[in-house]
C-alpha cells in the first residue's frame, strides 16, 4: 500500500480556515450533543452512533434515553433489564451492556482522560477521544466511519489501516478549534463525501484531497457478498392460562433480549420440561423474515399448548402477554407477537 505524502503545512492552515468556513455556514449545529458539555450525555450519544444513523438516533433513542437515565449515576443504579429495554430496537445490544457495566466500574463518575476513558468496556480510541474532545476540550482527533472514509480519500488509501489513518488523523487535527474541525469532518462525510456519488466539487478538502480524481477507489470496495439466509423454526409455547415461555439470550448476539425458542429447520422434536413434544403434532401459525446486518431470518413459527408451570421451565421463563410487553424483544420476536395480539 502507498503511504502517502502529507500536504505542505501552509497547505494544511488553508485548509483548515476553509473546513472551519464551511462548517459555520453547513454543519448540523442543531445536533442536540453538539450543544451540551456533559460528558455522559456526549457518551450516550457516542455509543449510539457507533452503529445507527444520527436520524434513528436523533428521532426515536437519544431523549428518550437521557430522559430515563438522566446520569451516569441513575444508570449504574439501573437495572440492567431496563437498560436494555430502553435501547430495544437500536440493535448490537453489547453497546447497551457495556454502557452499564462502565456505568458501575467508574462509579457514576466518567474519567477525563483519553487513557482511562478506554479502560472502561465498550469505549475505544474513537470514543475516548470523542468525549475527550466534545466535553472537556482536548485536541485529540475522532475517526468514526465517515471520518474514515474521508481520510481514506484525502491520502489516497485503498485500504483503512488503523494504524496508518490515526497517524495521518492527528497529523491534520486543526489543534486550535478541535471541536469545529471534528464535527465538521463527521459532517462532511455524511453530507459531501458519501460513500457513492461524492461532490468533490463543493467540498472544502478537495484543496488538499489525493483521491478526488477517483473517490470511490478509496478505501477500495469490499466485495459485496450476498447475506446467507438462516432458516429456523420457532416454537411458541404457550399454556392453558396464557403463559408463554421465553429465553434470555446471553449470546453476543441480541444480548439480553428475551426470545421464542429456536430450532434448526429440519428439528422433529422439541424438548419441554423433560419431555419430547414431536414438531409435526404443533400447528403453524405463520412466518417471519428480519434481515440482520450478516444474515436474513426466515422464521416458520409454531404454535405448543404446554402444562403451565409455576414460574418457569428449565431456563425457559414465563411471562403473560401484558409481562411480555415489558421485556427487551428483538424485532423477530415482536413480530412474532404480533400473529398472537
Ligand atoms: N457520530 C458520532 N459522533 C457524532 C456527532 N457528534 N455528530 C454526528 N454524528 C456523529
Amino acid at each position: 500500500m502507498a503511504y502517502t505524502q502529507n500536504p505542505t503545512s501552509a497547505k494544511k492552515a488553508a485548509f483548515h480556515r476553509a473546513l472551519q468556513r464551511w462548517y459555520e455556514t453547513h454543519g448540523r449545529h442543531s445536533l442536540p450533543w453538539r450543544n451540551t458539555s456533559d460528558a455522559y450525555a456526549i457518551y450516550i450519544s457516542e455509543i449510539m452512533l457507533q452503529q445507527t444513523q444520527v436520524k434513528t438516533v436523533l428521532e426515536h433513542y437519544y431523549t428518550p434515553f437521557l430522559k430515563a437515565f438522566p446520569t451516569l449515576k441513575k444508570l449504574a443504579q439501573a437495572d440492567k433489564q431496563a437498560v436494555i429495554k430502553q435501547w430495544e430496537g437500536l440493535g448490537y445490544y453489547t453497546r447497551a451492556a457495556n454502557m452499564h457495566a462502565a456505568a458501575k466500574q467508574c462509579k457514576g463518575v466518567l474519567p477525563e482522560t483519553v487513557e482511562e476513558l478506554q479502560k472502561l468496556p465498550g469505549i475505544g480510541r474513537n470514543t475516548a477521544n470523542a468525549i475527550a474532545c466534545f466535553s472537556y476540550g482536548q485536541a485529540v482527533p475522532i475517526m468514526e466511519a465517515n471520518v474514515r472514509r474521508v481520510l481514506c480519500r484525502v491520502f489516497a488509501l485503498t485500504q483503512a489501516d488503523d494504524k496508518i489513518l490515526w497517524k495521518k488523523a492527528e497529523w491534520l487535527l486543526d489543534k486550535k478549534s478541535s471541536f469545529n474541525y471534528n464535527q465538521a469532518m463527521m459532517d462532511i462525510g455524511a453530507l459531501i463525501c458519501k460513500k457513492l456519488n461524492p461532490s468533490c466539487d463543493t467540498c472544502p478538502l478537495s484543496m488538499i484531497c489525493k483521491g478526488k480524481i477517483s473517490p470511490v477507489s478509496y478505501p477500495a470496495p469490499k466485495s459485496s457478498k450476498a447475506t446467507p439466509i438462516r432458516h429456523r423454526i420457532i416454537v411458541v409455547l404457550r399454556d392453558a392460562k396464557g403463559g408463554y415461555y421465553v429465553r434470555r439470550r446471553e449470546s453476543r448476539f441480541l444480548h439480553g433480549l428475551y426470545g421464542f425458542p429456536e430450532y434448526a429447520p429440519d428439528a422433529k422434536y422439541i424438548v419441554y420440561n423433560n419431555q419430547k413434544y414431536p414438531l409435526k403434532k404443533t400447528s403453524i401459525i405463520g412466518q417471519i423474515k428480519q434481515t440482520y446486518s450478516h444474515f436474513t431470518l426466515q422464521a416458520i413459527v409454531h404454535s405448543l399448548p404446554v402444562p403451565m408451570e409455576k414460574e418457569n421451565a428449565g431456563d425457559l421463563y414465563r411471562a403473560t402477554l401484558k409481562e411480555m410487553q415489558t421485556l427487551p424483544l428483538s424485532r423477530a420476536d415482536h413480530k412474532i407477537l404480533g400473529l398472537f395480539i
